[in-house]
This record gives structure tokens, sequence and C-alpha cells, in this order.
């Protein structure tokens, strides 16, 4: 085993941007990343990348083969690694105890007993993955039960990244959070880690705490930024029943230095793979500690973000006529929002599903997401085509439904659009996202998300 070797179990969302980010600011390290997914291997060892993410394609050649390797071999790469990420999928349980709620680990167990059962020499295992505060403990008693008296100091590491701007918020992180048992093999292991992050990240922003308020804080951010989403649409129901136009409420509201102006865009909803199961967790374990008025309230972020999805497609079928029963409906985005492919969670999902259930034929358009909007609506009943183009989208289309913020909707030529569609043609914008006064002139029915709707009827 090299000092300088890390492992990360599951080359995912998380995983293969953050390891591709050490191997390149780290080069005196050999990182691999080991997946049991092959086809996810293949995609990392090829031109086309299984995921999209702005600069990540340059960040990974400029280590490839020479610091940073993509393997299959997990077993091996266990064996020679001293420091072992593990990033593997932590989706909320289906089934037993817990279920809707808790998260599920099971990926998380067998790749600790792997671990523990490969493991020749002591190792610094960390938690990449979010995982319910106090796992870090559980996974500890986990790989201590090894027989080999070897021993294992584990860490908390949450990642903090956004899809869309990873390679970015890696390079440049408000913060690097570790935390550590409070013991001196933790602390020994701790400053292990920090030294491979103070490669790029200033001191002062690499934070260290134990190990729980790690965890803990990862579950806090994410439910709090949800909690601005949700706050802010609750206002853009308000909104639209009242004639105050939420656009210029969050500008007002954002610009007290308290309140801040970020995470206050009025949408369809939020989507991804954190927010929801990260909140879900944070309920499930208040609801386990006897807290019932804490987790009736951070649930009800949950529950504001499920209205307003159905809000955003019952509107539509109000204003066209009460029915969409036949009617061809543009789907302008799929990804949960802009410069991803990622559909998880994805607002689009839910809203085709009740477009579908209301006899709607979908088209849909989405410059990154395409293949992954097919496996989600694989099992919808119902006409759905998946377009290339988004003027093949509309043609015939009744109404456009924008979904998610691509910058290049703003761009079309809508002229062009309206003259493709049927009469009269109506376009819901769930992002707030286009010149909706030049639409409105160009002859559609508009309907922004928390304004006044400017239509000819
Ligand atoms: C989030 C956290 O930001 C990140 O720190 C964590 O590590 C993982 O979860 P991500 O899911 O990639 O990242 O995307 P984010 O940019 O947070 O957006 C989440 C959802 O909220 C998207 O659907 C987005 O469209 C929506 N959103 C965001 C809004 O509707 N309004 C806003 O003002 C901001
Ligand atoms: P995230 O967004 O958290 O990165 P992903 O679902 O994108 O989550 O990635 C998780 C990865 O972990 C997947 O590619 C999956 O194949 C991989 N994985 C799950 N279990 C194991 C395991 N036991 N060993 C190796 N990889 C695993």
């Amino acid at each position: 085993m090299d000092k300088k070797s890390i492992l990360c179990i599951g080359a995912g969302y998380v995983g293969g941007p953050t390891m591709a980010m050490i191997a390149a600011q780290c080069p005196e390290y050999k990182v691999t990343v080991a997946d049991i997914n092959a086809e996810r291997i293949a995609g990392w060892n090829s031109d086309t990348l299984p995921i999209y993410e702005p600069g990540l394609k340059e960040l990974v050649e400029k280590s490839r083969g020479r610091n940073l390797f993509f393997t299959t071999d997990v077993e091996k790469g266990i064996r020679e690694a001293r420091i072992i990420f593990v990033s593997v999928n932590t989706p909320t349980k289906t089934f037993g105890s817990g279920a809707g709620k808790a998260a599920d680990l099971q990926f998380w167990e067998k790749s600790a007993r792997l671990i523990a059962e490969q493991a020749g020499e002591d190792k610094i295992v960390v938690e990449k993955s979010t995982l319910p505060v106090r796992a870090a403990e559980a996974i500890h008693r986990i790989l201590q039960s090894n027989t080999k008296g070897l021993n294992f100091a584990v860490l908390s590491n949450p990642e903090f990244l956004a899809e869309g701007t990873a390679v970015a918020d890696l390079e440049n992180p408000d913060r690097v959070l570790i935390g550590s048992m409070v013991t001196p093999e933790g602390h020994n292991a701790l400053e292990e880690l920090v030294e491979i992050y103070a490669h790029w990240v200033p001191r002062e922003k690499i934070l260290t705490t134990n190990v729980w308020s790690s965890e803990m804080s990862k579950l806090v951010s994410n439910a709090m930024l949800a909690q601005r989403i949700s706050s802010i649409n609750s206002i853009s129901a308000l909104c639209e029943k009242t004639g105050a136009d939420i656009s210029e409420v969050s500008h007002a509201v954002g610009m007290d230095s308290r309140v801040g102006s970020k995470f206050l865009r009025a949408g369809v909803g939020f989507g991804g793979s954190c927010f929801k199961k990260d909140i879900l967790n944070l309920v499930y374990l208040c609801e386990c500690c006897n807290l019932h008025e804490v987790a009736a309230y951070w649930e009800q972020v949950v529950l504001m973000n499920e209205y307003q999805k159905r809000r955003f497609a019952e509107r539509i079928v109000k204003n066209m006529f009460n029915t969409i029963s036949g009617k061809r409906i543009a789907v302008f985005g799929f990804a949960f929002k802009a410069d991803t492919g990622d559909t998880r969670e994805s607002p689009a999902i839910h809203i085709s599903e009740l477009l579908l259930g209301e006899c709607a034929t979908l088209a849909i358009y989405d410059p990154k997401a395409l293949a992954n909007a097919k496996a989600d609506l694989a099992g919808a009943k119902g006409t759905i085509e998946y377009c290339s183009d988004p003027y093949e989208a509309a043609k015939d289309a009744h109404a456009i439904a924008l979904l998610t913020d691509w910058k290049e909707f703003a761009g079309y030529d809508y002229r062009k659009i309206f003259s493709l569609m049927e009469k009269p043609a109506f376009l819901f914008d769930g992002r707030n996202i286009l010149n909706h006064k030049e639409l409105f002139e160009i002859g559609f029915n508009v309907y922004p998300l928390g304004k006044q709707e400017l239509t000819h009827l």
C-alpha cells in the first residue's frame, strides 16, 4: 500500500468529479475510482463521460491515465489504498421500517464489509455520500469487527457541490467540512485528509468538527436551501391571486442583506438527488427522537414542493378551457435544472405524469436529458414523443410548458414557434426566463409563474 493512494467507491455525480479534482490538484497522489457498474466505468474511460458537467471532460483528461484511474476492480482498489472515500448511492428506503423517509444504507454497508474483508493494513474511510446522523459510528463498528486486528478511522466529509457547477464548486468551495471522531486516531486521520484539500483550498475554509456535527450540517444545509425555495414558491401562489409579481417580491426581499438574494427564484419546484432525500432523512431523525413538531416543520418543505408541481399542472388544464385531452403539449426541459442531464426527482417527471393523466400528448425536448426522460417515463401511460429539436416539439402543439431553466430557451425564434403551433397558443413559463411581454406581442397567451397572465382571450 502506498501512503499516497486514494480510492473512491462509487463513480457517480459526486465521486467522479470530486476525484478528478483531487487528482488534478494533488499530482503526487494516485487516485482510483471504482464502481460495480461496468458501463459507467467504461464511460469514464471513454470520450463520452457518463455524466454531463461543464468543464469536467477537460478536468478528467488532464489526469486520466497519469494519476487518475477508473476501474471495476473494487477489491484491488481497497487493498492498495490508504484513504477510501465511499460515495455510493443512499436512496430513500422503499421498504420496511422508515420506508419513504429513512435512507437505505445497504450499498454503504456492503462497501464497509468489503473494506473490512479486503484490507490488509489500517485505513481511513471517508463518508462522502450523505448519511444519516450517527452513521459513521455504525460504520466504524462494522469495520472494527474485522478479525485481523486492523484499525479504521472513519471521517465525514460531505460534498456541497451542485450539479451544473460541480467543477467550479470543487475548485473554489465556500468551505470543506471534515468531521472526525474525538480520538487521537481520529485526529490523525483528519490531518491526513486536511493535507489533501490544503493543496488548493485555503486553510481557513477547511472546517473541522466532530463527526456528528459534520453529518448534521450536510442535512441542514440542504434542508435550509430547499426551505428557501419552498418559501418563495408558496408566495408565488399568493402573487398569482393578488396581482403582486414574484420576481419583484424576490428582488425586494433578497436585497435585505440579512435574507440574501440567492435561492429565491420561484419555479416549478426543486428537484435533484439531494434535497428531498436529505429533508426526509432529517424528518425521520426528528421522529426517531420524538420531536414531532420539528419533524412536521421540515416535512412541510417537501409537501409545499409537491403542491407547487401539482399547482403548475392544474393551472395549465384550467386555462386551456379545462381540458387538455388529445392536445399536444411541448415540454421544454426535463432536467431538474439547467446545465445537467440529470433528471433525478425532476419536477418534470411529476408534471408530465399529471399532464398525461389528463390525456394530453407530450412532445418533450431537452438538450441533455432526453435519454433519462425516456427512462423516467418508460412506465407512464399515454402518448409521448421525444424530440431532438425544440421546433419539432412545438409543431402543432397547443401549449408550451417550460420546466427547466436552460439558457438556450430564451434565444429561440418564438415568431417561428408561434407560427408552427395550434391557436390559441399557450405558453406556461415555469422558470420565468422568457421575455413575457414580447411573447404576448407575438400572439401567445403567456402564463408566467407567480405573476399575472398576459392573454388575448
Ligand atoms: C444541491 C445543493 O445545492 C448542493 O450543495 C448539494 O451538495 C446537493 O444538492 P443540486 O441538487 O445539484 O445541489 O442543485 P441546486 O442548484 O441546489 O438546485 C436544486 C433544485 O432547486 C433545482 O431543481 C433548481 O432548479 C431548484 N432551484 C434552485 C429553484 O427552484 N430556485 C432557486 O432559487 C434555486
Ligand atoms: P451520487 O449522486 O451520490 O454520486 P450516483 O447514483 O450518481 O450517486 O452514484 C453512486 C454510484 O455508486 C453508482 O455508480 C453505483 O453503481 C455505485 N455503487 C453502488 N454500490 C456500490 C458498491 N457496492 N461498490 C461499488 N460501487 C457501488
